[in-house]
């Protein structure tokens, strides 16, 4: 059995011929870690069909505003392992974090402005944000964008939900001569993933929860600067310790304090890796 798995392993090895050597790699380590797994446990015919059909179903549960695909990788932790690769980064940046299935194009918005026009706002606690988009040595980097995306308080993205107005809880803003950004929100909550697909029946079969931090998603660029996807945290959220999507690093978490005027605010200062 063995010679036999090695040699049929060998032919599809051999069949290879590509002037791509990055392809090639993939290709041969995609192939040799998958007879691995099959190797190891011996599916039966019924049991890989199954899994095939898991992966039709995946496709066929994405839309143009909902990708299940990135959702698995994000609930296997490779989404973040991939992250952890690709942005090695020094200490002192901000670290990136996953993506996430959920962004869209945000409405350009003048420092200031409130992103939450839906039903959330009057609803949920009102929050404000603010921080620098500076380099490394803390040097400020004006006309940065930084593209924010967030969930309301009920846990949902404004291409989830038909009662929020579309571009809600979203905001393209650009930083000021100084580096700084600043808007009025509400404060995140933790939500689910969702459930209603093959994704979150392989969570429910695994007996794992769907849900996420509270958290806000950031997307910042500038010239001269490596981008950076990343995520800020709220401070206590009891998911801290088990994100779905293992998405959480310590650097990303702030707590939200009263200001003067009463209103909920944080910090989150950004500090890019140049290009
Ligand atoms: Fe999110």
């Amino acid at each position: 059995m063995d010679d036999e798995l090695d040699g049929l392993l060998a032919q599809v090895l051999a069949r290879t011929d590509t002037a791509d050597p990055r392809l090639a790699e993939i290709f041969r380590s995609a192939v040799t870690h998958l007879h691995a797994f099959v190797r190891e446990v011996r599916p039966t015919e019924q049991e890989w069909l199954r899994g095939l059909d898991f992966l039709v179903r995946t496709g066929q549960t994405c839309t143009g505003t909902r990708n299940e695909f990135i959702l698995l990788s994000d609930m296997l932790g490779l989404t973040s392992a991939v992250d952890a690769v690709a942005h090695p980064g020094p200490p002192e940046a901000t670290p990136s974090s996953v993506e996430g299935p959920f962004h869209s194009p945000a409405p350009r918005r003048a420092l200031g402005a409130t992103i939450a026009e839906g039903p959330e706002h009057g609803r949920a606690e009102p929050t404000f944000v603010h921080g620098r988009v500076t380099d490394c040595e803390g040097t400020p980097v004006p006309g940065a964008t930084v593209d924010i995306w967030q969930a309301d308080d009920a846990g949902f993205y404004d291409t989830q939900d038909g009662e929020q107005p579309p571009g809600n809880l979203r905001g393209l803003f650009t930083t000021d001569e100084d580096g700084r950004y600043w808007f009025s929100s509400v404060l995140p909550s933790s939500y689910p993933v969702p459930t209603d697909g093959p994704v979150g029946e392989l969570l429910t079969a695994l007996g794992r929860h769907p849900m996420r931090p509270a958290h806000i998603h950031y997307h910042v660029e500038a010239e001269g600067f490596r981008p950076l996807t990343t995520h800020v945290f709220v401070a206590g959220d009891e998911y801290l310790g088990s994100d779905a999507a293992f998405a959480v690093k310590d650097a990303l978490v702030v707590a939200p304090e009263p200001r003067e005027d009463g209103v909920l605010g944080f910090a989150f200062d950004i500090r890019l890796v140049p290009a």
